[in-house]
């Protein structure tokens, strides 16, 4: 399925060497069987979604792909020349969706409208409403997180395909791997403090005002930002904690700011990370419990991402909302 073109740390950098043939054409018309109109070609999880994953994963090249996608064993997958940019919209994210089920079961990213494929690119703002925009939405760059950091069920995994990179020498998509910020927490004794607390301790993630369901209710989400479970995973948002460390006092102390900070440092300068302008017609795979993900600095208001996020439980059986546009 794919030629190798490198590997930088747990990150593999791919580029196609198969033909879709016909099968493009089919997984397009499976995907309008099922969907009477495409949501402002943003879809929304199929209320079959587990007969549509069935139907779709009858086409050999999709389920070669999804199954090629699992098997690299690492925790991103960066596939270049996907050969979906002379499509439409509709049909370019409709595949987009059909890769998604595939991998599992691509969530909402907006509560109100359900959209799955959501655009990421700057928002022509107004400055006066500029301070509602969000990572997604705005240029400059994204702190280091996970996404869904702050409900119950953070999706396992996300997808980004690049429609068109920043023709400015920046927006390089980051990924670090959890595994990389525990190795240098060990390196120092506040590192191995700080460890041990946020992995034994709840801290308050709270919920960006702007989404959360009444504007007069503070709504946060309590869990630790280590966790054990068959490998270390990592769950996190620096400016989510630190506001949710605000509303609860009662749920701070010194050493526990002390940590968060610590690893604030740690993940924005210190752990070593993939950092890669991908170019366009790229889709990157990425896992969400055991990395975290950023972009760097840009300026080019052209530049272009969808994201899907991706659980591995079917929508129906999910807890809490299923994701927020932001990050
Ligand atoms: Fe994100």
């Amino acid at each position: 399925m794919f030629s190798s073109i490198e590997k930088s740390g747990s990150v593999q950098i791919v580029k196609r060497n198969f033909s879709w043939g016909e099968d493009l054409t089919r997984i397009i018309r499976v995907v309008e069987n099922h969907f009477e109109d495409f949501n402002g070609n943003g879809f929304y999880p199929h209320p079959q979604e587990e007969g549509l994953q069935r139907e779709l994963l009858a086409i050999p090249t999709l389920r070669d792909l999804g199954e090629a996608i699992g098997s690299q064993n690492v925790r991103g997958v960066a596939i270049t020349d996907l050969g979906l940019s002379h499509l439409s919209e509709a049909h370019r994210n409709a595949v987009l969706y059909a890769i998604a089920l595939t991998r599992g079961f691509p969530t909402s990213t907006d509560q109100r409208t359900k959209r799955v494929a959501w655009d990421v690119r700057a928002k022509k703002v107004d400055p006066q409403t500029a301070r509602f925009t969000t990572f997604s939405e705005r240029v400059g760059s994204a702190e280091m997180h996970t996404d869904s950091s702050f409900y119950p069920m953070p999706e396992e995994q996300f997808l980004l395909y690049v429609v068109a990179a920043a023709r400015c020498n920046g927006g390089e998509s980051l990924l670090i791997d959890v595994n990389d910020i525990y190795q240098e927490l060990q390196k120092t004794r506040e590192g191995r403090i700080a460890y041990s607390l946020l992995t034994t301790r709840e801290v308050p993630f709270r919920v960006p005002a702007v989404y959360a369901a009444g504007d007069d209710k503070v709504e946060y989400y309590l869990a630790p930002v280590f966790h054990h479970d068959g490998g270390l995973k990592i769950r996190w948002r620096y400016d989510s904690i630190m506001k949710g460390l605000a509303t609860r006092p009662d749920l701070s102390s010194p050493e526990l700011v002390d940590a968060v900070e610590l690893v604030n440092e740690i993940v924005e300068r210190d752990a070593p990370r993939f950092q890669r302008h991908l170019p366009d017609d790229t889709l990157l795979w990425a896992d969400n419990h055991h990395t975290l993900h950023g972009r760097a600095v840009y300026t080019d208001p052209d530049r272009h991402l969808i994201r899907i996020r991706i659980s591995n439980t079917p929508n129906a059986r999910r807890i809490g909302p299923s994701g927020i546009s932001a990050d």
